[in-house]
């Protein structure tokens, strides 16, 4: 008998049910609704990259980087696996020639296993591989027959072993991939794999879906979470693009009706001003670092702008005494600012102005940008983005300058029901009560044809006491039950009775449908 086991969702993961599923439907569909007004459009990405994309993107020094991210070597060579993990676990001593013989084996049989994976094109032949597998062939022959000598047969025939467990370790079956942690990179990824840059004017890409980090969840923090982004890819860095992003951001939350949000907006200047900055400030958190706790000291020497997003009580008072990035811009990036600040006036947008906003991920350039929201704790954040000109050319396309966001979604509808404002979902409209064989086809029929109306109508596909028909309406949440007996069916005229008042008519089927119809478009059902 097979063993009793209860699965669960992986911590960090869940399930969204219904009726929440709605609400997800609702948030998204606004979302493409509001993006598509402005001209944006939906791009579908893999969920899984190359892990180099997102380490030479997001930078190696950053959480997400070095502690979050989901990475797997993606093969299904098992066989390469186990011959390799033969010839590294192998134990040879230099005057047993049956362990000679059988170690020279093992390695003969993991090249022979390689050259068919290479030859099949389960496998590409990268340089790192092709070294290592010449490393392990030359190798073999001097532990095949290392010398007459022990003094330095020896010396070589241990180097030789120890040589091939080495490369052999080295070999890599398949890409490194990682789960994504987010889609900026994926987005500049697929702009340069598809030649984008060519096309005419701005490339205006929105995308919606789960994103992986292995962070400690909490209230608001998954590791399995959803984000809806937008990205602006092209030659102009114009200010007014920035602020017609923030107007269209500002405008979706509206819509789904966080309005109680807060929009915080930085400048961290760009490559000719960001470093000299840096420096002044590593100079300064240096003098005042015994004040700093252990994570503050060591970010000094790694990331000195991540000392400006601790949260730590005591820490505050030291870094609020800091130099301000604002007041070291170059003066190019200056002028975007204040730009910027002019067209946010033009939209008649506010936002709060906080020189510790550099945001952990390490493309931006200039604007960056957050959004808080109320009712989510210390996970208040549901929107994060901002510049990143220059991603694109890191990842080897063309020069191209860009700027985005991402919502995220948990966090977001959270919020909105603490605020008591989410919309209640989609209810169940008609509940067809039938009774006796010979009206079943009718149920079926008229069920069909409510459902192309775009009613939602559920006919039972047994039948039931009437009274416990109507019992089961109720427990669906039907507005109306439709009863339909041989009557009815003979008169063509139904009954359709309210289940919130108990009130009840008699329509026939045009009637009926226009009837339906009415209500839906006035009560949204
Ligand atoms: P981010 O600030 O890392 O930016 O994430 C954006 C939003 O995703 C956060 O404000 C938060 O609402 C949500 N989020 C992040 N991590 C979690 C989590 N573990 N659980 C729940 N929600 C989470 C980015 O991802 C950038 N790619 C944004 C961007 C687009 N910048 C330019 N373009």
């Amino acid at each position: 008998m097979a063993e009793k086991r209860e699965f669960r969702a992986i911590k960090g993961t869940r399930d969204i049910l219904p009726p929440e599923s709605g609400l997800w439907n609702w948030f998204e569909q606004t979302a493409r609704e509001v993006f598509e007004t402005y001209n944006f459009r939906e791009i579908r990405l893999p969920i899984f990259e190359q892990t180099e994309l997102f380490a030479r993107s997001i930078g190696t020094d950053t959480d997400v980087v070095s502690k979050e991210m989901y990475s797997f070597f993606d093969h299904g060579l098992a066989e390469l696996e186990w011959r390799r993990g033969d010839l590294i676990g192998a134990q040879v001593m230099h005057d047993i020639p049956i362990q000679r013989h059988d170690f020279v084996e093992s390695a003969t049989r993991l090249l022979d296993a390689f050259d068919r994976a290479i030859e099949s094109g389960e496998l590409s032949d990268t340089p790192e591989n092709h070294r290592a597998i010449q490393e392990i062939r030359l190798a073999s022959q001097i532990v095949k027959s290392p010398g007459p000598h022990a003094g330095p047969g020896i010396s070589s025939f241990k180097a030789a072993v120890l040589q091939i467990q080495t490369a052999a370790w080295k070999l890599r079956f398949g890409d490194q991939v990682t789960l994504r942690p987010e889609a900026t990179a994926s987005v500049c990824r697929a702009y340069i794999e598809h030649g984008m840059h060519t096309l005419a004017g701005n490339v205006k890409l929105y995308y919606i879906g789960p994103m992986f980090r292995r962070e400690r969840p909490q209230k608001g923090r998954y590791r399995q979470f959803y984000q809806i982004g937008a990205e602006v890819l092209g030659q102009s860095d114009a200010p007014g693009i920035d602020a017609e992003l923030l107007e269209m951001l500002l405008e979706f939350f509206r819509r789904v009706g966080l309005d109680e949000t807060t929009l915080y907006l930085n400048s961290i200047g760009d490559k000719n001003c960001r470093p000299q900055y840096v420096e002044l400030l590593r100079a300064e958190l240096r003098k005042v670092k015994d004040k700093l706790g252990a994570d503050s000291q060591r970010r000094i020497e790694t990331n000195p702008l991540r000392v400006l997003d601790s949260k730590l009580p005591e820490e505050q008072r030291v870094i609020e005494e800091m130099p301000r990035i604002s007041e070291h811009l170059c003066p190019e990036c200056r002028e975007h600012f204040a730009k910027l600040k002019e067209e946010l006036a033009l939209r008649g947008i506010s936002y709060v102005e906080n020189w510790r906003l550099v945001r952990g991920l390490d493309y931006y350039t200039r604007t960056t940008f957050e959004v808080t929201a109320k009712g989510l704790g210390s996970q208040d954040a549901v929107c994060g983005g901002g510049r990143y000109d220059g991603l694109v050319e890191l990842l080897g396309g063309p020069p191209t300058k860009g700027i985005g966001f991402a919502i995220g979604s948990d966090r977001s509808i959270l919020s909105i029901r603490e605020t008591g404002k989410a919309p209640t979902p989609g209810r169940l409209t008609v509940f067809v009560a039938w009774m006796g064989s010979k009206v079943y086809p009718a149920a079926v029929e008229i069920a069909k044809k409510l459902r192309s109306a775009g009613l939602s109508v559920e006919v039972p596909a047994e039948e039931r006491k009437f009274r416990k028909f109507l019992e089961l309406a109720d427990k669906l949440g039907a507005r109306y039950a439709l009863i339909l007996g041989e009557d009815e069916v003979a008169t063509r005229l139904f009954t359709l009775k309210n289940l919130a008042d108990a009130s009840q008519q008699k329509l026939n089927e045009n009637e009926l449908l226009e009837y339906l119809e009415s209500e839906r478009r006035g009560k949204g059902a």
